[in-house]
Order: C-alpha cells, then sequence, then structure tokens
C-alpha cells in the first residue's frame, strides 16, 4: 500500500504506531510501520537511554517521537517554578484528593519523592529537544498546540517530519500555516486528549483544506476494517494509540491491561480530572467521585496534574498489589476500541493484522466496485 504517507516517512504500510512503551515503538517500526515514542513524561536522561535502545531494535527503519511542545522555551529554575505552581493549587482540592485517598484506603508510599509532570517546564522540554535531535528521529509530533517557528525551523533543518494532531478544522488552519508536513485528525472516539468530533466526520473535513499534506485518521481504529475506511475517507494511513494497550510489550500497570480486556465500548469518558483539559480513558470510580456532589472543578493543565499525579502513582502501586478499593479507582487514558480488546498480543503481530486485514478489505470492495 502506497500513499503520500509512505512516501513521506519510508515505511512500507500507511500506520502510526503511536506508544510510550520503547518495546512497543521498536516492535511496530520493524513490522514495516512507523513506531512512534510518546516522550512527555520521560526525563532527558530516560529520553536518551530510550532512543538508544530502539535505534539498536529497529536498524535503518524509521522512527519517530511526540512531545508536548509550549510556545516558548523560556528558562528559569525548574524548582521555582514547580513550587509557584504548586502554591497555586487551592486547599479545597488538596482536601478532595486526601479524602479521596482516605476513603478508599489507598496506602501511602513512604519514601517516595513525586517528580511533577515534565511537561510543565518548558527547560526540561528545551532538553527534551536536544536528546530527539541528536538522535536519528525520522518525525517529531507536537500533541497539544500549534508547533512553534523555533521547533518547524529545527526540524526542516535536520530533515524530520513535523507531524501535529488536529481534532477541529480551525486547528489544522493553525497547523499549516506554521508549516506542519503531516497532520493527524483526531477523532473523539481516541484515548487521550481528544476534541468532540468523530473521526468519519472530522478526517475528510482535514483532508479537504490539507492540499499537499498529507492526513492521517486517528480516533477509533484497531482493526483492518477501521483501516480500510480511513483510506476510503482520504486519509494517508492510520495513527493508531489505543490498540497498543492490548499488546504484551506495552508497559501499563498488569491491573490496568485486565481491566482494559474486560471493558465495552461504552466505558470510557472525557474527562478533565487527571489533567485539566478533556481527555478520553476508562471509566471508574474515580471519576464518579469527581462527579458528586460537592466535588471541586477541576483545576486547568498544569495544576491538575500536579494535584493528582501523586494520587495515581499511589492508586497504581495498590492496585497492582490486588488492593480491591484501588482496583475500584483505578483507570487510565484509552478510546471507545477498548471495547475491542479481545487478550494481549505481541505488537509486531497487532501490526501485521491490521496490514494484512485492511488490504483484504480494500481487495473486497475493489471487487464491491466492480459488481463481482
Ligand atoms: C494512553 C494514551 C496516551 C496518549 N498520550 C498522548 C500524548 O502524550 N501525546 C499525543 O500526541 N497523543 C496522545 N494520545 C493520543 C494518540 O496520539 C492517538 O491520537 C490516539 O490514541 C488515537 O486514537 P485511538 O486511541 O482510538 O487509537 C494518547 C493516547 C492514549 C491511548
Amino acid at each position: 500500500m502506497r500513499t503520500p504517507f509512505t512516501e513521506l516517512a519510508g515505511v512500507e504500510h500507511p500506520l502510526v504506531g503511536f506508544n510510550r512503551s520503547p518495546a512497543v515503538v521498536a516492535e511496530v517500526s520493524r513490522a514495516g510501520a512507523l513506531g512512534v515514542l510518546a516522550a512527555t513524561a520521560y526525563t532527558p536522561e530516560e529520553l536518551d537511554a530510550q532512543l538508544t535502545w530502539i535505534e539498536e531494535q529497529v536498524g535503518a527503519q524509521p522512527y519517530g517521537v511526540d512531545l508536548l511542545i509550549p510556545a516558548k522555551l523560556a528558562g528559569g529554575d525548574r524548582n521555582d517554578l514547580v513550587a509557584s505552581l504548586r502554591a497555586q493549587i487551592p486547599g479545597e482540592h488538596i482536601r478532595f484528593v486526601e479524602q479521596l485517598m482516605a476513603k478508599y484506603g489507598i496506602p501511602e508510599r513512604n519514601g517516595r519523592e513525586y517528580t511533577p509532570a515534565v511537561n510543565a517546564d518548558p527547560g526540561i522540554v528545551s532538553e527534551l529537544l536536544d536528546v530527539a535531535f541528536s538522535h536519528r528521529i525520522s518525525l517529531i509530533a507536537s500533541a497539544l498546540g500549534t508547533p512553534p517557528a523555533y521547533l518547524v525551523e529545527r526540524a526542516k533543518a535536520a530533515g524530520v517530519t513535523v507531524a501535529a494532531l488536529v481534532g477541529k478544522r480551525a486547528h489544522a488552519e493553525r497547523q499549516l500555516d506554521a508549516g506542519v508536513d503531516l497532520l493527524i485528525a483526531q477523532g473523539t472516539e481516541a484515548g487521550g486528549h481528544t476534541g468532540t468530533i468523530a473521526t468519519m466526520i472530522l478526517t475528510p473535513e482535514i483532508v479537504d483544506i490539507a492540499g499537499d499534506v498529507p492526513v492521517l485518521a486517528a480516533g477509533g481504529i484497531a482493526s483492518g476494517r477501521q483501516m480500510a475506511a480511513a483510506l476510503a475517507l482520504g486519509a494517508a494511513g492510520v495513527w493508531c494509540g489505543s490498540v497498543w494497550l492490548s499488546s504484551e510489550e506495552d508497559i501499563a500497570p498488569a491491573a490496568v491491561k485486565q481491566k482494559f480486556l474486560a471493558a465495552t465500548s461504552s466505558d470510557t469518558l472525557r474527562s478533565a480530572t487527571r489533567t485539566g483539559k478533556p481527555a478520553r480513558q476508562l471509566r471508574s470510580a474515580w471519576h464518579d467521585e469527581w462527579d458528586e456532589p460537592g466535588a471541586p472543578a477541576p483545576l486547568p493543565m498544569p495544576l491538575q496534574s500536579l494535584l493528582v499525579q501523586p494520587a495515581w502513582d499511589r492508586i497504581d502501586a495498590a492496585a497492582e498489589s490486588g488492593h480491591v478499593r484501588a482496583l475500584e479507582l483505578e483507570s487510565f487514558y484509552v478510546g471507545q476500541v477498548v471495547g475491542s480488546f479481545g487478550r494481549l498480543r505481541p505488537a509486531a503481530e497487532i501490526t501485521r493484522d491490521l496490514v494484512d486485514a485492511c488490504r483484504t478489505r480494500l481487495v473486497e470492495l475493489g471487487g464491491l466496485a466492480e459488481g463481482s
């Protein structure tokens, strides 16, 4: 299957595998698609080690990274920044989270120093970009917002493709003006931060204004039939996130993966209670608690992550050791395709199945058009 995307990315299959686990990224690239590492939660040292490891695994095959990139890379002392952000968290919110942990009996994690999300810190993003560009990445994606000029210029000089996720037409217009090489039309079905327009509606709308810039469809794609449907909408390929959470190599806690395997397509919701912006995730008792009368409204990004991340650290650890009430709260980002997860499979097998089933479906549809 040759498309403008396979030409641009130098890959065999019009498929991107987005995941935070280096082993998933490596397996997807080795299978002839493009693995993209979600790098937002890593320190520069971790990212450097992971990209080195991925390169050892994939040989000459291309791969990419995805970062949350702020408009300005202002410097400044990290401790001062985190302290000033922490000071903005209202006592009401701190008490609510403490009471929630107490209500569910979630143990403290003694001696554990919590490191705040690096995406709150432009200084760290600057270091992450230096690490990414010191490796032979072939694509860099900007998760939220328009890629700033400093990134576009640096990527173009290095021959690296700049990609950006869009959830509506106005986003795409801004990204095209900024000079991106690839757009990802991400529908509301998707896991993670997402808008309100469905992939079926959004993809052709973005394709129609993108001109020569290839568009990938994202959100709700976890099978060959869904991949074929995306190509039918005019996409040059697909960008899949959730499906890799059903891979053996994915690093999500086992308790999370078990909840995913048991979930139906009705079991996700968009909620701002983890990051401050609406993100699709598995519904759990956590969300019901934030919906209760008297619960505070989520804080804006990045304050909400700063508030709740230590609690999630505790919930994940307790759930992993079988704590029943922690399992009620346990959740993670995932899209509506979670309802189609049957069992955990190797990432390479998922890649092959998606591509093979897509090809089969396209041939069948060709036959349909010819009336056979
Ligand atoms: C667990 C998870 C985390 C995600 N985190 C990010 C992120 O950090 N940056 C980003 O650009 N997209 C993120 N996304 C969205 C994916 O890039 C992708 O657009 C989406 O998963 C596609 O829809 P699907 O989940 O139906 O496959 C995330 C998705 C999931 C499932």
